[in-house]
């Protein structure tokens, strides 16, 4: 029963993306889902309370297949956490149960609770709420299908992933049976930065080549990984896993993506693992000129990529 919902919602669902996700202005403004009366338990807190801020969240269900729309809901932040989680929680606890968004471990470690806030990728959980704005939008992943409200059809990102073969593969055996197989420290050092990928899709889904080709470019985070298992000293297929990935579409056709990710615990710069695919590429087969700019911020890594687009 519940698989049949599930396929249904998929199914319906695979037919709006949120690639038609109407600019803010152009989405309808709906009352929130709480009747009058139950909003007037909440304002009175309201105007004893002083710190009132809207939520304006996307909305679109499956059962009931109308226009997205983004919908109101005040809160007061003196009564909330500070993160946008929280407020989303707040708001699903307190105001409308039927919100649909994913989330688990609350932070910043499973990467259930990526969606766009306020026009960037992040992570719910680990982004403050902007307390100096009367508003923020949020919307799911952008060019996602959408399941329901804020929950988007992973598949094809995993399929990509799952494509890379993300495992560790040998064709011999250890030097040690039954032990690891060990690493210098040099070697170990060559994954930081890539390991700890957590498989959010934010990067991927704000890239615009991404959007264009989300059936063959493979994507920041895929190519991430896939320059995690060829970086790999242990790995005795580097010459298979460069061979699988040279193809124009699903390695370079970037073409540029601008995007504060508010994302990992480490600073991750995908960008860079998408250069040095390429690279690495160029031993295989000459490949596009591709620079690569990044800028770390703490917690909040900013990503630039630039890539030429001219072939040599
Ligand atoms: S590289 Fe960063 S933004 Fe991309 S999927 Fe991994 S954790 Fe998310
Ligand atoms: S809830 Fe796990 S990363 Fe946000």
């Amino acid at each position: 029963m519940a698989s049949s919902l599930i396929r249904r919602a998929v199914n319906v669902t695979s037919r709006v993306s949120s690639s038609t996700v109407a600019p803010a202005s152009r989405l309808v403004t709906v009352k929130p889902y709480a009747s009058e009366t139950e909003a007037q338990k909440v304002e009175p807190k309201a105007a004893a309370g002083t710190n009132m801020k809207t939520f304006q969240i996307y909305r679109w269900n499956p059962d009931n297949p109308s226009k997205p729309e983004l919908q109101d809901y005040k809160i007061n932040l003196k009564e909330c956490g500070p993160m946008v989680l929280d407020a989303l929680i707040k708001i699903k606890n307190e105001i409308d149960p039927s919100l649909t968004f994913r989330r688990s471990c609350r932070e910043g470690i499973c990467g259930s609770c990526a969606m766009n806030i306020n026009g960037c990728n992040g992570l719910a959980c680990l982004t403050k709420i902007d307390s100096s704005s009367p508003e923020t939008t949020i919307t799911p992943l952008p060019h996602m299908f959408v399941i329901k409200d804020l929950v988007v059809d992973m598949t094809n990102f995993y399929n990509q992933y799952k494509s890379i073969e993300p495992w560790l593969k040998r064709k011999s055996p250890p030097p040690t049976a039954g032990k690891e197989i060990l690493q210098s420290k040099k070697d170990r050092a060559k994954l930081d930065g890539m390991y700890e990928c957590i498989l959010c899709a934010c990067c991927s889904t704000s890239c615009p080549s991404y959007w264009w080709n989300p059936e063959s470019y493979l994507g920041p985070a895929a190519l991430l990984h896939a320059n995690r298992w060829i970086s790999d000293s242990r790995d005795e297929y580097t010459k298979e896993r460069l061979d699988a990935i040279n193809d124009e579409f699903k390695l370079t056709n970037v073409v540029h993506a601008s995007n504060r990710l508010l994302v990992p615990s480490e600073p991750l710069e995908p960008s860079k693992s998408v250069s040095i695919v390429s690279v690495k590429r160029t031993d295989v087969q000459a490949s596009n000129r591709i620079s690569v700019l990044t800028e770390a911020e703490g917690l909040q890594p900013s990503m630039y990529v630039t890539i030429t687009g001219d072939h040599h």
